[in-house]
């Protein structure tokens, strides 16, 4: 039997409060999310029950009951405290998948400082903007990006602390660095957890648009009433579960459900923190017998790719219940699940700004392949006209995607960027910027971006950011970046370069190009094709018209260019 039983009865007069009563909460009472995923799961009995099985590079293995989850918590929340940093501070995790990223997410809300997650593959520029525009004040990392945080120090005057947790103590350190190790820090056992309340900063997740620098979503220790009940019935986790969320925490879907959802349950997670290869993945799920599994498109499409007969190398029949986030999962991927695990993926739709599950695949739900399945209960879901943001009441006619904003995790701003967030809403609707329709049976089915974001392996990815980065290139004098077609990532990132005079249009430019934008920003926003023009279409006001590029790229067709170039005005 599943969690959420029939969906039908469960949309029935639903409240959040059955989720609050479920946690013990009560309007006006202390929430904070750091506490209930470690030290209420130990007042619940569970205090030796294994809450993190982690494993690195070669097979390195280290294990975490609930009780060691709360005294690490505890100790990295004094240690911070130790440091000066008061509630409401933005610290910034910037680590690899090791445990101390998933302890100090606890610690930092326990002392209700804000957690600023960043991917640690984020070059220079990448983090320098996120740790500009929050004005951060401390960030944890190891030795190995440490060089990126001394490169950007001195354009960041809040960074006042730079917290490196596997230092060896032999190279000096630099300024405002200090050394922490949690396994020699002396383990803290009481501790008094700063008192949130539902609407205290907790979390703080950059994500990326098509104008302007990444937005800072801010999401309140409020959300966890969303977190905990969406993991219950969507993921289905239960008591005996060994689950696994495939996504790195400086992604929104690593905290709400690679933290936050499992361990406020309770529940055994696994984490694996070496690159991908579909045999490594399986080894994974066959050693931990993995029950439950959260990944994304385009690592099933990865296995897929991988092949049949790689899948039937290992015993998985541990597996019980597969879920999918972060972009389109086409009908073949989920039946393909069907085919080789016996089970199909259970589509999810939701992203950064939500903070939890929207659309969603239930258990005990006849999935439609390709379909992201109904709207969660207590979210008010709708298709609205582009024009009128007013409702569409038949199916099959593609619209916006718009919610109520009425949920518990719903972003409650962008940090610093009040506009910008006003602008998401209209017409008493919430709009998340993409398009969908509705089936004769009420089952949403994705269309596409409603913007030119790029969404490249589950990954968003702003071509204003790329092209900002692109002009900082020594030989580019303009650029335009598209998304293009991909058989794995669906999208990837596609740049159309004007080189400046005395340049060479050729490979040797082209992979320097790629290059600097890899270090500058990240591995996932590196073009994977620059395509060399002689100038780039614009409207009659100068502005770049990447839908023309787009359109060539995707082999669509482009219509009536002179029309285009007064309407993008
Ligand atoms: C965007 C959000 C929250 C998970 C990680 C991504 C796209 C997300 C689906 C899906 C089609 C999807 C949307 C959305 N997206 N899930 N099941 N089917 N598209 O979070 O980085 O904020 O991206 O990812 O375009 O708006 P994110």
């Amino acid at each position: 039997m599943s969690n959420i039983g029939s969906y039908n009865e469960r949309i029935k007069n639903f409240d959040w409060s059955l989720s609050e009563k479920e946690l013990e909460y009560k309007e006006g009472d202390i929430i904070n999310i750091g506490w209930y995923c470690s030290d209420r799961i130990c007042n619940m009995g569970k205090a030796d029950k294994l809450a993190l099985k982690w494993e690195g590079l070669g097979g390195k293995e280290k294990q975490y009951t609930f009780n060691d989850i709360r005294l690490a918590s505890n100790t990295i929340g004094s240690h911070l405290r130790d440091l000066g940093i008061k509630n409401e501070d933005r610290v910034c995790i910037f680590l690899d998948r090791i445990p101390e990223l998933y302890l100090s997410f606890l610690g930092i809300l326990k002392i209700g400082a804000i957690a600023q997650p960043l991917f640690s593959a984020f070059g220079d520029e990448s983090l320098h903007v996120r740790l500009e525009n929050a004005e951060t004040k401390a960030i944890i990392t190891q030795r190995k990006h440490v060089g990126k945080v001394r490169r950007i120090l001195e354009k960041l005057p809040y960074l006042t602390n730079i917290i490196i947790v596997d230092h060896d103590g032999k190279k000096p350190l630099k300024e405002k660095e200090t050394v922490f190790s949690l396994e020699e820090a002396t383990p803290v056992e009481e501790f008094n957890v700063f008192p949130t309340k539902a609407e205290s900063p907790s979390v703080l997740h950059y994500t990326s648009g098509t104008t302007g620098q990444p937005k800072g979503v801010k999401h309140v220790h409020y959300s966890l009433i969303s977190q905990y009940l969406t993991s219950k019935w969507v993921l289905d986790l239960q008591e005996d579960d060994i689950y696994w969320c495939t996504a790195d925490p400086g992604w929104v879907t690593g905290t709400s459900y690679g933290i936050i959802g499992p361990w406020s349950l309770g529940i055994t997670q696994c984490v694996l923190d070496t690159g991908f290869s579909a045999d490594a993945w399986y080894k994974f799920i066959e050693k931990n017998k993995i029950t439950m599994w959260y990944s994304a498109p385009t690592a099933i499409r990865s296995l897929m790719k991988a092949g049949d007969d790689t899948v039937k190398k290992y015993d998985l029949s541990c597996l019980r219940h597969l879920a999918s986030v972060g972009e389109p999962l086409n009908a073949e991927a989920v039946i393909w699940g069907e085919k080789v695990f016996g089970l199909p993926f259970y589509d999810t739709y939701w992203q950064t700004e939500t903070g939890s599950m929207m659309l969603t695949n239930f258990p005990e739900m006849k999935i439609k392949p390709g379909s992201m399945g109904k709207a969660f209960p207590g979210i008010t879901a709708a298709i609205i006209n582009a024009k009128t943001y007013e409702p569409i009441a038949e199916s099959g006619i593609i619209g916006l995607i718009a919610f109520k904003p009425d949920w518990p995790a719903m972003m409650r701003t962008y940090w610093n960027n009040e506009k910008t967030y006003n602008e998401k809403f209209k017409n008493g609707w919430y709009l998340p910027g993409d398009k969908a329709k509705l089936d004769e049976d009420g089952y949403w089915w994705f269309v596409g971006r409603d913007d030119d974001v790029i969404n490249t392996g589950g990954h968003l990815i702003s071509p204003f950011e790329v092209e900002s980065a692109l002009l900082e290139h020594e030989a580019v004098a303009e650029s335009a970046v598209v998304a293009k077609p991909d058989d794995v990532n669906m999208e990837v990132v596609k740049a159309f370069v004007v080189l400046k005079p005395g340049n060479n249009a050729d490979d040797e430019m082209e992979l320097n190009i790629m290059n600097f934008i890899r270090k500058k920003l990240s591995p996932l926003a590196m073009p994977q094709e620059i395509e060399y023009i002689k100038s780039l279409p614009k409207t009659r006001s100068g502005k770049i018209m990447r839908r023309i590029l787009h359109a060539q790229e995707w082999g669509e067709e482009i219509g009536d260019t002179s029309t285009l170039e007064d309407e993008e005005d």
